[in-house]
């Protein structure tokens, strides 16, 4: 057992008041976002942007890893170092999405099961030889009339707790990301009761499959209201709402909990990471922090929008969101940091 390896990579992940960066958008996604600002939705395309963030000068001292993609992972720089050298390197500690994506479940009309277990052992045997220390898995559970449904919260609870035993096994810290989708006009209640009860099935199955909690991180949304919800919270009710819900639902073994952006504006979800880490500030066992895919790379997509000439103004533009959220980890974020964002041309 890597039990002390695993922790200490877990902590790594959580020092420093630092966070993660996610850039493991499957190539699907990845060229949705690239098509949405006319950039060619080519291999070479996706090299040069993920080129474009690792090569980022100072993104170290604000991410603590990057999470990449299959793709990603068996890319190199133009020089031929491979992305994940460079990145540790960089002092990021390098890791990989595993899942093979949601897809719809069964008799389950509006509701996703995450597939990927099959030959994951093997998969995770090379991603460790090729450098990862951690890995990602989604599941995502989404708000309607009449669900999530039991099966559902406890299939995907169940599938999350299988991977990440697989991660252990394999010396990899697994992120466990049940992520409750923000689409839908639900309260902001119903999605503290829906993550409450989603969080509850995910930690009975680690449970049972044995995970270790000191040796995995988290990756849950925030409670928020629906997009389509006509009362929209403030970030303090925000903030009160998410906490309150991890601190009955997540075990103090765990180190750290990261939170995914989820479509959120960069700005907001720095603003709602500090409110949590100003209000809550001595009374959470966890560290609080990010791992945001959208959040911190949206700003820098569209100032590069695929141009040579527009990498290095792009890369002032992701170091600036990672400085932010790494403020917000500290509660010392304020809006008055955004005056130094760079502009968009
Ligand atoms: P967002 O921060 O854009 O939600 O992405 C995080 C992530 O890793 C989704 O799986």
């Amino acid at each position: 057992m890597h039990a002390q390896n695993l922790i200490d990579t877990a902590k790594t992940l959580m020092a420093d008041h630092k966070g993660l960066l996610a850039m493991d958008e499957s190539d699907p996604t990845c060229n949705k976002r690239f098509a949405k600002l006319h950039i060619p939705q080519t291999t070479e395309a996706r090299r040069a942007y993920r080129e474009l963030i690792v090569t980022a000068q100072g993104l170290g001292e604000s991410i603590s890893g990057a999470i990449l993609f299959d793709e990603t992972i068996r890319q190199q720089k133009k020089d031929g170092t491979p992305f994940a050298k460079a990145l540790a390197d960089a002092g990021i500690i390098p890791g990989i999405k595993v899942d093979a994506g949601a897809t719809d479940m069964a008799a389950h009309p509006g509701e996703k099961i995450t597939e990927g277990l099959d030959g994951l052992r093997e998969r995770l045997r090379e991603y460790f030889q090729m450098g990862a220390r951690f890995a990602k898995w989604r599941a995502v559970i989404a708000i309607g009339e009449n669900i999530p449904s039991r099966s559902c919260l406890e299939a995907n609870a169940h599938t999350l707790a299988r991977y990440a035993a697989l991660c252990q096994e394999a010396g990899l810290v697994p992120i466990v990301e049940p992520e409750v989708l923000m689409d839908g006009a639900h309260t902001l209640e119903q999605c503290r009761k829906v993550t409450g009860e989603t969080l509850r099935n995910v930690f009975i199955q680690l449970d049972c499959q044995r995970v270790l909690l000191e040796g995995m991180i988290l990756k849950p949304n925030m409670v928020l209201p629906g997009l389509d919800c006509p009362t929209q919270e403030s970030v303090d009710e925000v903030a009160d709402a998410t906490v309150n819900c991890f601190l009955r639902t997540v075990p103090a073994a765990v180190p750290g909990i990261a939170f995914l952006s989820g479509g959120q504006p960069g700005e907001l979800a720095s603003a709602r990471l500090n409110a949590m880490n100003v209000r809550f500030k001595s009374r959470m066992p966890w560290a609080l922090t990010f791992s945001f895919s959208r959040a911190i790379q949206q700003p820098a997509l569209e100032i590069w929008s695929g141009k040579d000439a527009n990498v290095l103004p792009a890369q002032k533009a992701l170091i600036h969101r990672a400085k932010c959220d790494r403020a917000a980890r500290r509660g010392e974020y304020t809006s008055a940091m955004e005056s130094c964002a760079p502009a968009k041309s």
